[in-house]
């Protein structure tokens, strides 16, 4: 369904964020018939570059980052056709002027941030003196939304002085990922699931975030920011909120966004014991995490494990255990809920007895994967074992199921709509922040070091032990 004309400016339209992922994304949406030939896209940023040079860097993007099968040559040249580039001083008045000129009347009015975060109060604010900005205006933010609490709610206040909360849309790209959303299809479609989505029935829930990559090439940002910050003050606890969070009333984004902030608000400091950091050693022909962040002193963060309660009704006595990491075996995201076993046998034999888990898989494969007890076939006995009930969206959906949209294409169209279900509010921003600002500062505080962990490996050694000692352990990471 094709979304309304709009007017999007860009800014920081030159940038790593927009050349990968804004602008190719956008391409995507005009093949597809959702964006239309009404719309533009304005990219603006400090470089004087000329309208045809902007257009020529987005084709050599598309080229890049767009599958051939999109990359049809009238399609492209049509795209590029809605692009124009204003050169745009964010902290002074050059360009503001022109780029008043070219809005039109009449049409949704979308402002992409895609600048560092010192920027916001600045573009905010021109956007405004200028009368650039109307009142049905929306202005879209990148992680990442502070580094504490603090910071967070200086943005928040910075923001507010020219936009409602209704404007801003915060964006966590996680949420934009269909099997996020899937998540609460899963949990809100079905009656299967939630009436043991609970304590009573759930012994634990594992939240995984692998990556294979390492911080090469960003390791001046990422040494001031680390695992913690960098994935789960924001994505990692946007999964979290999903599966625990009490059903909403309705799928919009008061109720949606209502229900996690409880979730963030439930969620107990974390122990000492219950934290382990990581930093990749060198290792495969590869340089180590020090050597990336340019820092041999670091004590930054490349893996993180947590042990998280969620103290509530519904989850007191189920713990969360999330884990993310850079430089590991695989790529691999997926949710593991465990469930406990069975009040009582009635088979004497129990061997091959195991607790049923479901696994939601994030990424790579997407879908869902349920075990459950069945008899061993043959004449041995009632003999027990387990079988996976397996579904890969894409083989379920076909060929809707492969050509699945990136996070942010839909995220964007999402602005375009008005739908802030997928976009983070100010008051969660803030709750996240206010729940991992002790936990950073405990670990500043004590001094303590994260522990090496060779590359190709799934993590320290001693986040095995975090589950170890409680009897249970982490799936696999394969
Ligand atoms: C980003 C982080 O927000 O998410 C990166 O800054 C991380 O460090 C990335 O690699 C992971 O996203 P995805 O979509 O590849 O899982």
């Amino acid at each position: 369904i094709p979304v309304e004309p709009f007017d999007l400016v860009v800014f920081g339209a030159t940038g790593d964020l927009a050349r990968r992922k804004i602008l190719p994304g956008l391409y995507r949406r005009f093949w597809a018939g959702q964006v239309t030939a009404d719309s533009r896209i304005i990219g603006a940023a400090r470089a004087a570059l000329t309208e045809d040079a902007f257009r020529a860097d987005v084709k050599a993007a598309i080229d890049e980052f767009v599958s051939a099968d999109k990359r049809d040559a009238a399609m492209i040249d049509a795209f590029l056709a809605r692009l124009h580039y204003v050169p745009i001083d964010a902290v002074g008045e050059a360009g503001w002027k022109p780029l008043k000129d070219m809005m039109r009347p009449g049409v949704v009015r979308a402002f992409y941030f895609s600048v560092a975060p010192a920027l916001f109060g600045d573009l905010a604010q021109r956007l405004h003196s200028h009368g650039i900005a109307d009142t049905g205006s929306r202005i879209v933010v990148e992680k990442p939304f502070g580094r504490d609490l603090a910071s967070a709610r200086a943005l928040n206040a910075v923001l507010a002085q020219h936009f409602r909360e209704d404007q801003i849309y915060r964006i966590d790209h996680y949420l934009g990922k269909e099997t996020v959303q899937n998540l609460m299809a899963v949990r809100f479609a079905n009656i299967l699931f939630e009436p043991l989505w609970k304590s009573e029935y759930v012994d634990h829930v594992q939240i995984t975030v692998a990556e294979t990559v390492g911080v090469d090439g960003r390791g001046a940002y990422y040494d001031k920011s680390g695992a913690m910050r960098d994935m789960v003050q924001n994505h990692m606890m946007q999964l979290l909120c999903l599966i625990a969070m009490e059903p909403p009333y309705h799928f919009d984004p008061a109720a949606v966004r209502d229900e996690k902030l409880k979730v963030i608000r439930a969620l107990d400091p974390v122990a000492p014991d219950d934290i382990v950091r990581g930093q990749y050693l060198a290792g495969a022909g590869q340089d180590s995490y020090v050597t990336h962040s340019q820092n041999p002193a670091s004590r930054t963060e490349s893996y993180i494990a947590l042990k998280v309660h969620v103290s509530n009704w519904r989850w007191k006595g189920t713990p969360f255990y999330l884990r993310t990491g850079k430089r590991l075996r695989a790529r691999e995201s997926e949710i593991v809920v465990t469930f406990r076993e069975p009040p009582h046998s009635i088979f004497d034999d129990t061997e091959g007895w195991r607790e049923n888990v479901l696994v939601i898989r994030l990424q790579p494969n997407e879908g869902i994967n349920l075990k459950v007890m069945i008899k061993e076939p043959g004449p041995g006995g009632m003999r027990l074992t387990q079988v996976p009930l397996d579904m890969s969206f894409a083989e379920a959906l076909g060929e809707e199921g492969a050509d699945i949209p990136d996070a942010y294409e839909r995220l964007i169209m999402d602005v375009i709509r008005g739908n802030q279900t997928l976009f983070m509010r100010g008051d969660e921003v803030e709750a996240a922040w206010a729940w991992t600002d002790p936990i950073i500062q405990g670990w500043e505080a004590r001094g303590d070091r994260p522990r090496g962990y060779d590359p190709g490996s799934s993590g320290p050694e001693d986040a095995l032990m975090l589950m170890h000692r409680d009897g249970r352990r982490w799936r696999e990471i394969r």
